[in-house]
This record gives structure tokens, sequence and C-alpha cells, in this order.
């Protein structure tokens, strides 16, 4: 059994003012073991952007607890929080979220600056060439394909080295040829880096070529294959 590095308990969010408020997240309980690739599916509005949000550390809960990497992460004061989050987690958004004003080599490499890793630009340099996107280094967002974009992206993402890669419909925006490429690409890094990856997709194959899927309905978890394999394999024992 591999060890457990996300673990959500009891885990309730209510979003919005009281006029236009929602339940997000009902008593969430779930454990994520180290290594894993979970696909979460789900209908739009379930809540699932929600889950990685928290997930992520970046939506705290209104009740119960987030621990990753042994760290329960809601009992984090802001600044500890996003040192934490800077160190363990990367993030990839469905729109890229990449600084328009900035080359592709500046979007990898200044983050890390001021986070104070010496050799930033060697290291968004390397990052970027690992993407297959070593002779794009000075091109600005605008300049670069909506495929080159998201790898600048998963670049700048993946070069502090996080254990845990978050992300949210990483290929929504791409074309059928494009999303495979960037879910090749995002498979290829967490086998050689052994990182866990969480993602949201509306795409079922790439839902399945995770190696857990979990189903998300209304904030709560509709469904979760690991959880029918356990069971299973309890019944057959
Ligand atoms: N800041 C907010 N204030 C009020 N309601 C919110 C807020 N953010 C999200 N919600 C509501 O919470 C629900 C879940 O949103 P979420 O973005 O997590 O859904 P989702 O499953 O990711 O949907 P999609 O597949 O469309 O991306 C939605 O009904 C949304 O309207
Ligand atoms: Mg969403």
């Amino acid at each position: 059994m591999r060890n457990t590095i996300i673990e959500l308990k009891s885990a309730d969010l209510t979003l919005g003012n009281a006029a236009a408020s929602v339940h997000v997240l009902r008593s969430i309980d779930l454990k994520i073991a180290e290594g894993e690739a979970v696909g979460i599916v789900g209908p739009s509005g379930s809540g699932k952007s929600t889950l990685l949000m928290v997930l992520a550390g970046l939506e705290r809960l209104d009740s119960g607890e987030i621990i990753v990497r042994d760290t329960p992460i809601h009992t984090l004061s802001e600044d500890r929080l996003a040192d934490f989050r800077g160190r363990n987690i990367g993030i990839v958004f469905q729109s890229f979220h990449l600084i328009a004003n900035m080359t592709a080599l500046e979007n990898v490499a200044i983050p890390l600056e001021l986070a104070n890793v010496r050799n930033a630009f060697d290291i968004a340099r390397k990052e970027l060439q690992a993407v297959g996107l070593g002779e794009r280094l000075n091109h600005y967002p605008g300049q670069l394909s909506g495929g080159e974009q998201q790898r600048v992206a998963i670049a700048r993402a993946l070069a502090p080295s996080p254990a845990v890669l978050i992300a949210d419909e990483p290929t929504g925006n791409l074309d059928t040829e494009t999303g495979r490429q960037i879910a090749d690409l995002l498979f290829a890094k967490q086998q050689e880096r052994g990182m866990t990856l969480v993602l949201v997709t509306h795409d079922t194959t790439l839902a399945a070529r995770c190696s857990r899927q979990i189903r998300v309905a209304s904030g709560q978890i509709a469904g979760d294959s690991h959880a029918e394999q356990t069971r299973l394999a309890t019944v057959s024992a």
C-alpha cells in the first residue's frame, strides 16, 4: 500500500454571498496515494474545479481538514500556505494563465526567482527544453500556439519539482490531437518524476488514461474506481 499524499476529511465549503450561495463541497472524504494519477469527472457545476482548488491550497474550507504530505494545510497562515504551495504543488489551468508581457523563459523563470531559487533561468531553460520548447524561449505567449502555451504552463508548474501536479481541464482549450500530445506530456512527466497527478477533465479518453477515476456530483463523490476495486477485492477475498 502506497503512502497517502493528500487527504480530505469531512471537507465542506459554501461559496458566494447570501443572495447566491452554493454549497459546493459536501462532507468530502478522500485519500490520494503517492504516485497516483487521478482523473476527476462529473457534470458542469458539480464542484470539480472547487475541489481541485482546495487540494491545491488555493481555496479554504469552511470546515474539515486537508492534509498534504503530512501537513494540515488548513491550519497554515496565508504566507506559509503560499510557501508550501510553491514547494509542493504545481498547477495547470485550462486557459494557460501565462503572463502576456513576459517571454516563455521569463514566465517559467520569474516565479522561481521570486521563490529565491538560484539559477532560475538555467532551470527554466531546461524545463522548456524538456517540454519541446527549446526553440521558443524568447517568444511571448501571443506568439505561441495553444499547445505551446500549455507546454510553457506545464514547464512553469514542473520547474519547482512539485510532488503533486494539479490540472484543471488541461486539454479543454486544445484540439483533439494537440490535447492528446499535452496529455502524453503530463503522463510522461508524472512517470519520470514519480509525481502524483490530479486532473479534472470532460474528456472520457483522458480520464480513462488515469490509474483512478473519481466522479463528482452535486459536491459529493458519487463514484470512485479505487473504492470499487477495493470493494471487489474484499468481496472476492
Ligand atoms: N465564488 C462563487 N460564488 C458562488 N458560487 C460559486 C462560486 N464559485 C463556484 N460557484 C458555484 O459552485 C458550483 C461548482 O463550481 P465549479 O467551478 O467547482 O464546478 P465544475 O464542476 O468545475 O464545473 P465545470 O465543469 O463547468 O468547470 C457551481 O454551481 C458554481 O456556480
Ligand atoms: Mg471547472
